[in-house]
């Protein structure tokens, strides 16, 4: 049985290489972003610009949200003219696509020569330390999905990529990493902002639920700082065929770690002294919080993204 992954994504970029002026064709660097985090297409140049939408590349996996169908943005960087691609919009596990297809997108990136690939994401904190809109940079995940076999390379092995047995203990760029921290360090945020980046661990989980109480305890105690619902299947595949990492999760929500008021409590009173309702309402993640945060932070994640771009194409 043969992979039609490379017939595939040959397919797609003999589709964009038909629409996209040559000058945006060989981008070196590549962005995902992700919920909210949209606004990092300002950081590409207006002119000349191509935007293709997912649903016209061949065997890209379309977006079940309305409104947010996705598209490839091909551009010059602001700063230093440099091409670059962005992913506006991801699709996730959750929408019903397989692995494969949700990492499809990255397979095309690689053969139009991308080399390093930037992901942003909105992810649930759960250490305790981490506030709301703090950033993370990831250095190592746990996929849970994946060690129980549902993985984005099962499968006959493309060759033409990488190895059948990838190594991923080297998968978060040590070099990419530093740098994300110095440049941090030389953003002005202002006096008033509060706003950390720290680095730690990211659990991928299926969705599209959030977790419960003891979920969260349980990948807490399994050693993850964040948890998310996309990123990880992109990044086992972006370092099959090898290409650079840097992955930034964006912290939108606390996940709640804390088991709750329990049904067989004798008085009805809480007993840590707490208002019921408040301690059942406390934590719990929905999406508009997940929104909110990402608008908030979008002009730091910007501008972190924006200076690593440029020194990574700077040397
Ligand atoms: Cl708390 N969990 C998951 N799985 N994904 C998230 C999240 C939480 N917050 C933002 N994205």
């Amino acid at each position: 049985m043969d992979n039609v992954l490379p017939q595939q994504a040959e397919q797609a970029l003999q589709y964009l290489h038909a629409r996209i002026p040559l000058e945006l064709l060989s981008p070196v660097v590549g962005i995902i972003c992700g919920s909210g985090l949209g606004g990092l297409a300002e950081s590409v140049l207006p002119e000349p610009r191509a935007e293709i939408p997912y649903t016209n590349i061949p065997h890209f996996p379309q977006s079940t949200v309305q409104g947010h169908a996705g598209k490839l943005l091909f551009g010059l960087f602001e700063c230093n003219r440099a091409p670059v691609v962005l992913m506006v919009g991801r699709v996730h596990y959750y929408e019903g696509h397989s692995m494969q297809s949700v990492t499809f997108p990255i397979r095309v990136m690689k053969r139009l020569g991308v080399g390093t690939l930037l992901i942003t994401n909105a992810a649930g904190g759960l250490r305790s330390e981490y506030s709301v809109g703090d950033l993370v940079i990831l250095n190592d995940h746990i996929n849970l999905a994946g060690l129980a076999g549902l993985h984005p390379l099962r499968g006959p092995n493309a060759e033409s990529y990488g190895t059948r047995f990838p190594a991923l203990s080297d998968a978060y760029d040590l070099d990419l990493r530093r740098r994300a921290h110095q440049l941090w360090k030389s953003i002005d945020r202002g006096p008033v902002s509060t706003r950390r980046l720290h680095e730690g661990i990211y659990a991928f989980v299926g969705g599209p639920s959030y977790e419960t109480r003891a979920e969260c305890r349980m990948l807490r105690g399994l050693g993850a700082d964040v948890v998310g619902m996309s990123t990880v299947p992109e990044i086992i595949v972006a370092r099959h065929c090898n290409m650079r990492v840097l992955a930034l999760s964006l912290v939108t929500n606390n996940a709640v770690l804390d088991p709750g008021p329990r049904g067989d409590e004798t008085s009805i009173q809480d007993s840590r002294g707490q208002d019921l309702k408040r301690a059942i309402e406390k934590g719990k993640a929905n999406h508009e919080e997940v929104l909110e945060a990402g608008q908030k932070a979008a002009a730091d994640v910007q501008h972190l993204v924006s200076l690593l771009v440029r020194d990574i194409l700077n040397t």
